[in-house]
């Protein structure tokens, strides 16, 4: 069956509602808060209870937040197959006690054999699905190579004991729950039309129920693998020359030597200041840390606690600036070993101060009156986990498959589920894309280049101290998700929990449309922002915050106990805990 975009998304959001509709929604604000999880020696807040398990047992240890979070990807890559992976990528943010910054970059990369048109047919139209399902629109992938980046840079503990809970979690099995087999039945249909696929997703054609045990024991041979040998057991040796081959088998252009060809690379982070608080976030090739800074620069100029929470003036400011954001994000932004981003323009104040002075308080400024790029589109089904050891260092990762458990192919003999990162190219600059991105022709597809993403792992420090660590699954939305949840905490002095639970809109240039959770707006300020020439639309739930406060729950909020660290988990999706010791 082929579906066109519209029922792409539709059949993406449905999933995704149907699941939430397991969730326990967001309490209404002002009622007695649920407080953030507290403690005093580490936490961490991830996407599923088994990889935060494990990421707390390597801190109980005394394993520091990046060991901890080398254990954690590898365990979600087995427990939370949506996202989590190995045949996939991301970034990490990282921030030691000592003040070092760093961020890994370990996007996945086009193969030697793509091209800019690859992704279209003979009249130049894009073919619907072939970026999004199937082998050919697989990238390289950068997740391995990613965390033995970090791991060699600022890990403490051998690369085996941090994978062992993920092996054995592959090979012996783990226990689904309600969450899980809910989510793996989400992807079904698909699993049936790739043997790979069915062999592991499938329970003898059937999707997996609760309570089943779902054991992955291609996987497991795969992950004792690279325990062994490293990225170069990923990257060099058999394993690279079988998945190649499975993707060629199945229609796609890896090769062996585009695995040897991969590299994650250390970059310069994206830094900020907002009111006096200091923000580390993803430079390019993610659009997430100048989408973010530019818009926080903007709403620096308005007292938005003033204002009020979703108030319509607050509302209306925030659209404007992230409108503008977005505009410049889809218009220039890159692969930076691929073409020339002027990041510094895009963040500096004096940037904003000119973006503040051309907005009116009065009337939304139409998106169409901002000169138009070409497009490009964004899968929104990512994961985000936070950590702080004892010692505070501090890390935030994101990574993703793309779309929910990627391009819904495995590679034979493997049990790697591969993205299908290559959609977050411009298929075809130019055109709207099925998340209404409109992007310019610096995110074309090249050879070895990386697409444009949204991901924004975040940190966030006050006075030279850790302060908070914040990011997002979402697509396109995860920049306005971490921005909602800084602004709540900074701006409207909520909890942490308060601010990761509060309803949310989205905005992004295009389409011209405030996007709003059921709740979030009153009828009144929904009638404000119309009469300023706004155009509104209810939307469904995008993000899956995991979030971690140091000091109190919220600015200025009485500690609990003794504890120093606090973290939430967004109810918007029914998996993931937040644990602390
Ligand atoms: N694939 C989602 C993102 O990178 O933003």
């Amino acid at each position: 069956m082929v579906l066109d975009m519209g029922d792409r998304m539709k059949r993406l959001r449905t999933g995704l509602v149907a699941l939430v509709s397991l969730a326990l929604l967001a309490p209404p604000l002002g009622a007695a808060s649920p407080q953030p999880t507290a403690a005093s020696n580490g936490m961490v807040v991830s996407a599923h209870h088994l990889a935060t398990d494990a990421g707390v047992a390597v801190l109980k240890r005394g394993g520091n937040a990046v060991d901890a979070a080398v254990s954690v990807a590898y365990a979600l890559a087995v427990t939370y197959p949506e996202a989590g992976n190995i045949g996939g990528g991301g970034f990490m943010t990282v921030r030691m006690a000592d003040g070092r910054t760093a961020f890994i970059d370990f996007r996945e990369t086009a193969p030697a054999a793509a091209s800019a048109t690859m992704y279209q047919d003979a009249s130049g139209k894009v073919i619907p699905l072939k970026s999004t399902r199937g082998h050919l629109a697989v990238g390289i992938p950068g997740t391995v190579a990613g965390l033995e980046l970090a791991l060699g840079k600022f890990g403490t503990r051998p690369r085996a004991e941090l994978m062992a809970p993920a092996i054995d979690l592959a090979s012996k099995g783990f226990v689904l729950d309600a969450n899980d087999a809910a989510f793996l039945s989400e992807g079904a249909a698909d699993f049936a039309r790739d043997p790979a696929s069915a062999a592991v997703f499938l329970n003898r054609g059937k999707p997996w129920q609760e309570g089943q045990r779902l054991v992955q024991a291609d996987l497991g041979r795969t992950l004792t693998a690279v325990a062994k040998g490293g990225a170069a057991a990923f990257y060099k040796g058999p394993l690279a020359a079988r998945i190649a081959a499975a993707n060629r088998a199945g229609g796609g252009i890896m090769t062996a030597r585009d695995f040897a060809a991969y590299k994650a690379v250390e970059r310069k982070p994206i830094e900020c200041d907002y009111r006096g608080y200091h923000i580390i976030s993803a430079p390019p090739p993610s659009s997430g840390g100048v989408v973010l800074c530019e818009t926080l620069n903007v709403l620096e100029g308005y007292d938005l606690g003033a204002m009020g929470f979703h108030s319509s003036s607050a509302v209306h400011v925030t659209v404007e600036a992230l409108r503008r954001a977005y505009h410049d994000r889809n218009l220039n932004l890159g692969d930076p070993d691929f073409v020339k981003v002027d990041t510094n323009r895009f963040t500096s104040k004096a940037y904003a101060q000119d973006l503040r002075a051309a907005i009116s308080m009065d009337h939304a400024t139409p998106s169409t009156s901002l000169p138009a790029p070409g497009l490009g589109k964004e899968g929104q089904s990512t994961t985000h986990f936070s950590i702080v050891d004892k010692a505070g260092n501090a890390v935030s990762l994101t990574y993703t498959l793309n779309d929910w458990f990627g391009a819904r192919v495995t590679a034979a003999g493997t049990g790697i589920l591969l993205n299908d990162e290559m959609d977050d190219f411009s298929a075809k600059p130019g055109e709207p894309n099925m998340y209404g991105l409109v992007e310019g022709p610096n995110n074309a597809i090249a050879p070895g280049k990386r697409p444009l993403s949204s991901m924004t792992p975040t940190i966030v420090t006050k006075d030279g101290k850790l302060f908070m660590v914040v990011g997002t699954p979402g697509g396109s939305h995860i920049p306005t998700g971490v921005l909602q949840v800084m602004v709540n905490v900074i701006d409207h002095g909520m909890t942490l929990t308060d601010a990761v639970n509060a309803p949310r809109i989205h905005a992004q240039w295009l389409p011209d449309v405030i996007f709003h959770e059921k709740d979030a707006l009153s009828a009144d300020t929904r009638a404000a922002l119309v009469a300023k020439g706004h155009k509104l639309e209810q939307m469904d739930y995008w993000n899956q915050v995991a979030a971690i406060l140091t000091g109190a729950p919220g600015v200025g909020a009485k500690p609990i106990g003794n504890a120093t660290l606090y973290g939430a988990i967004d109810p918007r999706l029914p998996t993931g805990t937040a644990q602390g010791f």
